[in-house]
């Protein structure tokens, strides 16, 4: 038997309590005796905030074929340190999981690992052609019970092939996980937001409308075949004026915004720092105060990483030829802190909807995002709000060092993450 017991935790940072964890569910809160939860380790969690762990529904794991730039064992560090104890892989590996069999492999590599509970993206097209739709029925049924779907970093791009794959996954309650970015707005050379930044550096930009005409079109896909659209990695104005108008209408769309939307802003590539290149790109100041207030309202229903590792040979390059990506599960809650609770936008609470229980009813897992309440999984995060932490990106559990942050000061850290009542990671290590 594990017991855990959690003493003096500000829960969703409203009330005081104390919490006990058996066997990995939540047997009591309230005052409760240490002398009475004999053997349990005990968490000090005087003036520390207790929240439902994170669920990432965007990172990048690597594996199968990277394993250079991350494993599923380094990632899942990552993670675990960063207050998560589920994610979600993207299907962009090599080979791409585009079947039950690739995504049941990378489940049980997760589970083996058991720092968190990797759940497979299964692609919406085969080896992310962008022409066959994926064995999308068979990786909900396999023991991974796929539940999202995404060819992201490319778009599925063929209206067609998009509305057939929103048709199929309304048979298993599924989610099509979008990159909007139409290709053909957009252009293959294309690396930084278009605009007059873009001229003056000389690198072909993404206009908005790459990502607001698929989005746009998306949400009407959605109105037509009832299946559940979810925008990954908001960035425009344009396309959070499209999620207001399918979410009035009561639409099945939910979107995403990255942690690097919302405070990283497109001058930062004046150096042609490669560790800014992204996508979809770095945008300006106005636009990320535009997400920020969208995070705030709700139109944006969560933050997601979008962590991308990737070796330093990869991103040593000119500016149009390096790799497109930036690590985020360590520091995603010292950005969110900083931005939306620091400054008085979102309250604890507010975070434990975006980064943990919208996140997994999006994508319908079960025992994660969960209220704290007795019975319960013991799936949870202590964070401390007032702890202000320099990033150093050799600290990184993560095998890549692609961190944007590096040297900036966030204030609220995370102090401990539990799976199942098992303390997974304390202060930025491993437990
Ligand atoms: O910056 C990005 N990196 N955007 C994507 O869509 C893909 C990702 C990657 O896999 O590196």
């Amino acid at each position: 038997m594990s017991t855990t017991l959690i003493t003096g935790a500000s829960l969703l940072g409203e009330r005081s309590a104390d919490v006990l964890v058996v066997d990995g569910v939540i047997r009591e809160i309230g005052s409760i005796d240490t002398g009475a939860a004999q053997g349990a380790e005990v968490l000090d969690a005087d003036g520390l905030v207790l929240l439902p762990a994170f669920v990432d529904l965007h990172t990048h794991l690597r594996e199968p074929g990277r394993e250079d730039a991350e494993t599923i064992r380094t990632g899942s560090a990552a993670a675990a340190v960063g207050g998560y104890s589920a994610v979600f892989a993207m299907a962009n590996t090599t080979p791409v999981t585009d079947t039950p069999e690739k995504a049941v492999e990378v489940w049980r590599r997760g589970q083996e690992v058991g720092l968190v509970d990797v759940m497979p993206v299964g692609s919406v097209t085969k080896a992310l052609a962008g022409e066959e739709i994926s064995e999308l029925g068979l990786m909900a049924r396999s023991q991974a019970r796929v539940r999202v779907f995404s060819d992201d970093g490319r778009c599925v791009h063929d209206s067609q092939l998009m509305r057939r794959a929103l048709e199929y996954v309304t048979a298993f309650d599924g989610v099509i996980s979008q990159h909007s970015q139409d290709p053909a707005l957009a252009g293959p050379a294309a690396c930084c937001h278009e605009g007059e930044l873009s001229g003056r550096l000389g690198l072909p930009g993404w206009p908005d409308a790459a990502e607001e005409a698929i989005v746009a079109r998306d949400v009407m896909l959605a109105k037509a075949t009832g299946g559940r659209v979810h925008v990954a990695h908001v960035s425009t104005p344009g396309s959070l004026e499209v999620i207001r108008w399918a979410k009035a209408k009561g639409l099945p769309v939910t979107a995403e915004v990255t942690p690097h939307h919302l405070a990283l802003t497109t001058d930062l590539l004046e150096g042609y720092d490669t560790v800014y290149k992204v996508n979809p790109p770095l945008r300006p100041s106005e636009y990320a105060e535009e997400l920020r207030a969208a995070l705030a309202d709700g139109t944006i229903d969560v933050v997601a990483t979008d962590h991308a590792p990737h070796v330093s040979h990869d991103k040593e390059h000119a500016f149009a030829d390096a790799a497109f990506g930036m690590l985020g599960l360590e520091t995603a809650l010292g950005v969110v802190s900083e931005l939306m609770v620091q400054s008085g936008r979102m309250s604890w609470a507010d975070v434990a909807r975006v980064m943990s229980t919208r996140p997994a009813e999006i994508a319908r897992l079960e025992g994660h995002g969960r209220p704290i309440e007795v019975g319960e999984p013991g799936n949870l995060v202590l964070v401390d709000p007032s702890r202000s932490l320099t990033v150093d990106r050799s600290a990184s559990l993560s095998r890549s060092r692609n961190n944007p942050w590096h040297g900036r000061t966030f204030t609220g850290a995370v102090r401990a993450t539990l799976l199942r009542g098992r303390v997974t990671a304390r202060d930025g290590v491993l437990a």
